[in-house]
């Protein structure tokens, strides 16, 4: 196990509407080493934001475990799980989440700040310029287009250092030209940076990108991709 910096054994998830239950994910065996860049393709529906919520401490499995760096999440308690999710994952989400009437490098920083840490702007700085938005530091997100936005959102989630990025559909909203660049530099900053990343597409073009790609279907996972040496 020491391995894999993500591990998940037999998790599931189940709602229950009414008469029914949708199995959101049936029994789901998932492991991420330390620095791969892992895309998990599926449809929409087939349980691809769920899992990844529940990787990210953000909802609560109905069965099984999730460990990241060791460490089984259900041992955590509330505040345990609040420290984790500030320190440990960053996400990126379809839509940037950007705050409107903050500039780009306010954006940056506002989780750092948040979490009562010192800025290093050096640092700050470097992720910007990795991203290709330091032009664009005292901008408003809105003079900003879809995939510079998306850029920022991944220099927020970066800056916090956090050891796993977990991206939710990052080009989800992007054409394919912008969706292609905002992949590229993710990847570039995660591998500056040592970052495990986890992403989620339904974009068979966006999963090609990645280093390994695992395929969900109906909350399992049918295929899990082999991991390419050297890339
Ligand atoms: N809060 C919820 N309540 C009930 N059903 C849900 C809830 N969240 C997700 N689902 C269902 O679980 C399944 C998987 O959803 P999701 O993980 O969002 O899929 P994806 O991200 O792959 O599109 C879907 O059938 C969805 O309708
Ligand atoms: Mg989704």
């Amino acid at each position: 196990m020491g391995d894999y910096i993500v591990r998940t054994v037999g998790l599931k998830k189940y709602y229950r509407l009414g008469e029914n239950t949708v199995k959101a994910l049936d029994g789901v065996d998932f492991a991420v080493k330390e620095r791969e860049f892992t895309a998990i393709i599926g449809k929409s529906g087939s349980g691809k934001s769920t899992l990844l919520h529940m990787i990210g401490g953000l909802d609560t499995p109905t069965a099984g475990e999730v460990y990241v760096d060791g460490r089984k999440l259900s041992d955590m308690n509330r505040e345990q799980l609040a420290v984790f999710r500030r320190r440990k994952v960053g996400f990126v989400f379809q839509s940037y989440n950007l705050v409107p009437d903050l500039n780009v490098y306010e954006n940056v920083v506002l989780p750092i700040e948040l979490d009562g840490k010192r800025i290093d702007r050096r640092f700050v700085r470097e992720i910007l310029e990795l991203l290709q938005i330091d032009g664009k530091a005292e901008a408003l997100p809105g003079m900003l287009s879809g995939g510079q936005q998306q850029r920022v959102a991944i220099a927020r989630a970066v800056a916090a250092k956090p050891g796993i990025i977990l991206a939710d559909e990052p080009t989800g909203n992007l054409d394919t030209a912008s969706g292609h660049d905002v992949m590229g530099l993710l990847k570039v900053a995660a591998k500056q940076f040592q970052q495990t990343v986890i992403l989620i597409t339904h974009d068979n073009d966006i999963a090609q990108m990645a280093d390994r790609t695992v395929h969900i279907e109906d909350g399992r996972i049918v295929k899990a991709g082999d991991r390419y040496a050297g890339k």
